[in-house]
């Protein structure tokens, strides 16, 4: 994830950039730059590769003077970590000058247009379109703020972006496109900050204004001024931070679960961050070097896990079979570790684990490795217990998770597991290039698409109004939608003390059927995949019982909308990855009827973050 940070006042700039990027440092670190307005009213860039010491060093002898520039620490996705693809990026003339957190998924048009219109790249990132087009804009006689404004509406995908030029001296231009990445505008007294978070502000005000997706905010000295991609002025009050690390933390939400079902966007594009190529459609996991020889002998794959981890298991096993070609199997870590299960050299045993310090999780990979498994950790704490104990470990990059249930880790573990599936399929070549690139392309899109789902959570919340008052849930799904209907029945449980049961939906005439009427709602996840059909003849049977029917449906379906008694919108998506998106209205759903029934959502009855006890 790259840290981006602008300045405008009177202080100078380049210190004040510096020490912002320090703080943003845990964003990503191999390379940073910066760019300072000067007084003869040139841009002046300094960037580098490596760690932001290199920059510092760099600056040490003749730092950049200046009241106005913007900052960058990077996290590379398009181009590798060299001096040239360090952000800030130029356009032609050197006039105008960019640094971007986010994937832009139609760069690759964008460039070609502007190529074709004679602009020339000087590096390997897709940021750079964003230069040409805002410099394309400043030549139709657009000023910055407008030629920004224009550029930025072409861009797809979920971006953050900071603008500066030497032709509007006044200030600087930040957009934020959907939900991933944030932009935060700082409030002091004759000089304004923006930046990804909050850390890099408070040094100098605690007085901040937070961007929405589809919104940009022109920023001078004097203040800021807000408004819509379509040009439509927004009027939005500062909020005053408190500065005690906890809040500072939770930033402008109510409860850390919250905050961090919100985060899902970014957690999901920073998890993915430089582990696809999309130029050549490779997955690299920089954790993951696994032995030619042990690759080769793989025959099975058992993952194991404990709570949601567990859940994320069973969508793993799905993606090991789909994707890498390899029979596999999911099971909880705490019937796994004493069922002296049959496994050996050819299995690779995936743990996924959260916080990678679960008792029993870490039992079942002891009970694997003394069985001669080759053992990969799912893990979102560095250096856990987890992580050391594993062969290889692939990162969830979602920093710390607070609240007691698990949200972002879920679905960032989710993205984990398709990256291994993917990883296994490449390195042991049972999938065809084309049929990897088909797998690979559409994750580019997964942030914007789980933006797309948190910008509804007031729908969820009126859903959930009409419904805290029940006492028992059904929830059903199939196939790989199966394990997001244990998932949301568990969240209900976790937060709000209701009784909820997840099935796989062709069960529900062996028993639960019996169960419904107008008392039990049923959550049904029937978006469009191959189990669609059978999905619908089950929720006819549903309402057949004069059962109350929610249903997770694909945007747009009409025929689920009339079955329905209330419809929850969930975009278009490969089937594969549509359960890192049906996750989260279920998580949100659970959230609202919580608060409503007041229960403590953050630290639930009897629960505890991590289970290091039996
Ligand atoms: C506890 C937490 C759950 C979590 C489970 C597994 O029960 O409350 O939210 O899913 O442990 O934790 P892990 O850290 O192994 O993912």
């Amino acid at each position: 994830m790259c840290g981006i940070i602008g300045y405008v006042g009177d202080r100078e700039a380049a210190p004040v950039l510096l020490e912002g990027l320090r703080r943003l440092e845990y964003r990503g670190y191999d390379s940073a730059g910066l760019a300072v307005l000067e007084e003869d009213g040139s841009l002046c860039v300094h960037k580098r590769a490596g760690k932001l010491d290199e920059l510092a060093r760099a600056l040490q002898g003749a730092p950049p003077r200046g009241n106005l520039g913007i900052g960058h620490t990077r996290w590379a996705t398009h181009g590798r970590p060299t001096d040239a693809n360090a952000h800030p990026v130029a356009d032609c003339s050197g006039r105008v000058l960019v640094v971007h957190n986010g994937i832009i998924e139609n760069y690759r048009t964008l460039k070609e247009w502007l190529q074709g219109r004679g602009h020339r790249f000087a590096t390997e990132t897709d940021t750079e379109v964003i230069a040409h087009l805002v410099e394309e804009g400043l030549a139709n006689g657009q000023a910055l703020p407008e030629a920004t404004r224009a550029a930025v509406s072409r861009l797809q995908g979920a971006n953050a972006v900071l603008v500066v030029s030497s032709q509007w001296p006044q200030g600087l231009v930040a957009a934020r496109l959907g939900n991933a990445g944030g932009v935060v505008v700082g409030l002091g007294q004759g000089e304004c900050l923006v930046a990804s978070d909050l850390p890099a502000l408070l040094p100098y005000t605690r007085r901040v204004i937070f961007l929405s997706g589809g919104e940009m905010a022109q920023v001078s000295r004097d203040g800021v001024c807000i408004y819509t991609l379509s040009g439509q002025p927004v009027s939005r009050q500062p909020v005053e931070v408190p500065y005690d690390p906890l809040s500072v933390a939770k930033g402008p939400y109510k409860h850390f679960m919250l905050k961090e079902m919100m985060e899902q966007p970014e957690c999901v594009l920073d998890t993915l961050r430089g582990r696809v190529d999309f130029e050549s459609m490779r997955v690299e996991l920089e954790d993951v070097d696994l032995p030619r020889e042990v690759l080769s002998r793989l025959r099975r794959v058992v993952l194991v896990g404990m709570g949601t981890s567990y859940h994320a298991a069973l969508v793993g096993r799905h993606y090991m079979e789909t994707i890498a070609r390899l029979p596999a199997e999911a099971e909880n870590a705490s019937e796994f570790r004493y069922r002296d299960p049959l496994v050996g050299p050819d299995t690779l045993v995936v743990a996924v684990t959260q916080s990678g310090e679960t008792v029993d999780t870490l039992a079942a990979m002891e009970e694997a490795r003394s069985k001669g498994c080759t053992l990969a950790a799912v893990c979102n704490v560095i250096g856990s217990q987890a992580s050391r104990l594993a062969d290889c470990v692939v990162y969830t990059r979602c920093g710390l998770e607070v609240g007691v249930c698990s949200t972002k880790t879920f679905t960032a573990s989710l993205v984990v597991l398709y990256l291994l599936a993917c990883y296994l399929a490449q390195a042991r070549g049972t999938q065809p290039p084309e049929v990897l690139a088909g797998l690979l392309s559409p994750l580019a899109r997964l942030p914007y698409l789980l933006g797309e789902l948190t910008e509804r959570a007031e729908e969820y919340e009126r859903l959930a109004h009409l419904f805290y008052r029940f006492g028992n849930f059904l929830y059903l799904g199939r196939g790989i939608q199966y394990p997001i209907a244990l998932e949301g029945a568990l969240k209900l449980k976790e937060v709000s003390y209701i009784h909820a049961e997840g099935y796989p939906a062709g069960e529900m005439k062996h028993g639960p059927i019996a169960l419904i009427d107008q008392d039990m709602p049923v959550v049904a996840i029937a978006v469009r995949d191959h189990l669609y059909d059978k999905m619908r003849n089950n929720l006819e049977q549903v309402k057949a019982r004069e059962g109350r029917l929610i249903v997770l449906a694909s945007e747009g379906d009409e025929e689920m909308a009339r079955l329905a008694d209330h419809v929850v919108g969930v975009p278009e998506a490969p089937p594969l990855l549509l359960p890192v998106l049906t996750a989260v209205p279920l998580q949100f759903f659970a959230y609202y009827i919580a608060l409503r029934r007041g229960c403590d959502v953050d630290q639930p009855r009897n629960l505890a973050k991590t289970v290091t006890v039996e």
